[in-house]
């Protein structure tokens, strides 16, 4: 994974990872009806829509654990038999009409649905790492971006005062400019960031980071490529793809040593830790524009499954309340993608 990230990313997050240290574990937790207030004032309300990643698709998937995922974890996503799974694949941020063409986000966000009516939710992003390493610090972030009034546009002076107090803040959106343009929905890696820990039949829980990696490997456009298609090819591209069987990730996880950072989703797992194949999921049908299995649910990074148990990162509690909030205000809108 690690020889995909700039080398100037990794030294910064080692550098970086000293500011996570000293910042206030007691921090005010942020409402989440005030980071919804925020997400619609820095990007914009667009009714109906997901606050963030509202440009996306439904698919449906099937997926198949491994042995060697069954010796970590005794989730049954890992039973060997296959596993239906609701996905969806979106462009990110608040603009349902985002350019497929730009050195962007990508996210792929799937629901596992499992015997016994258990769930795994988890929203996936084309970044080894998060843009903040506390829902605070990504609170400010979004608050520095907010447009001024008379000029419509972000006040640089306030976005390079926080981004300068706050330098982790830059590392996600570096790495996408250092990436070519995704060439498919089918063809980038999708990134948890967040350390899960694993826990098997015996007790023995083992951390790590999961990484969603195509089977057909990762493709990029050229800038001219990238030109020539235009703003809107992702969602008949990953139709195609699908039609003709060939869209399919290895769900993989890097073991975490006993030293490395596991709260933190700035800070990718050190370079060559272990990585064990948990399993294969195949996308099987893609949905019709604006609708699908996918377009009234939301996916909550904290539904796991009996086997996989949250870590400490700040961030991903963090995520579950905001995430309601804003399936409960798009559903009453009328929900759109
Ligand atoms: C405190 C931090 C965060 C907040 C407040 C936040 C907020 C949100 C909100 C409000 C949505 C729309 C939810 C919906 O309407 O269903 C969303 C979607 C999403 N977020 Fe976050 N997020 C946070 C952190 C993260 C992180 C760390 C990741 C990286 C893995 C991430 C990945 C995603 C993805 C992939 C989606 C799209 C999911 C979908 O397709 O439904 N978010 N986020």
């Amino acid at each position: 994974m690690t020889k995909l990230i700039p080398s100037a990313v990794a030294a910064a997050t080692a550098v970086l990872s000293f500011n996570a240290l000293a910042q206030s574990p007691a921090a005010a937790p942020v409402d989440p009806n005030t980071f919804l207030n925020q997400f619609e004032s820095s990007f914009g309300k667009f009714e109906g829509f997901r606050r963030s990643g509202a440009k996306g698709i439904c698919a449906t998937g099937e997926f198949v654990g491994t042995a060697d995922a069954r010796a970590l974890s005794m989730a049954s996503a890992f039973s060997g038999k296959p596993v239906p799974v609701v996905v969806r694949f979106s462009v990110g941020g608040a603009n349902p009409k985002a350019p497929d063409n730009a050195k962007s986000q990508r996210n792929m966000a799937l629901q596992f649905d499992l015997p016994g009516g258990e769930q795994w939710q988890m929203g996936n992003i084309s970044a080894p790492v998060f843009g903040a390493s506390t829902p605070q610090q990504f609170f400010g972030r979004l608050a520095s971006l907010q447009p001024d009034p008379a000029t419509k546009a972000a006040d640089p002076a306030k976005v390079k005062a926080f981004a300068d107090a706050n330098p982790e803040v830059l590392l996600q959106g570096k790495y996408y400019a250092s990436q070519p343009v995704p060439a498919s929905f089918g063809s980038v890696n999708y990134w948890g960031v967040h350390a899960f820990g694993f826990v098997n039949a015996s007790g023995s829980k083992q951390y790590g980071k999961w990484i969603f990696e195509p089977a057909a490997g990762v493709q990029g456009l050229t800038d001219d490529e990238a030109k020539a298609k235009g703003p809107s090819f992702l969602f008949d591209d990953l139709r195609q793809r699908v039609s003709e069987g060939k869209v399919a990730f290895y769900f993989n996880l890097e073991l975490a040593q006993a030293d490395d950072r596991i709260d933190n989703a700035t800070v990718p797992l050190p370079e060559g830790r272990k990585k064990v194949k948990l399993g294969l999921l195949k996308i099987t049908s893609v949905a019709e524009d604006g609708g699908g299995p996918c377009l009234a649910i939301t996916f909550n990074p904290m539904m796991l499954p009996k086997g996989v148990e949250p870590s400490a990162d700040p961030v991903l509690a963090a995520r579950a309340a905001p995430y309601a909030i804003g399936l409960g205000r798009r559903v009453t809108e009328g929900p759109k993608q």
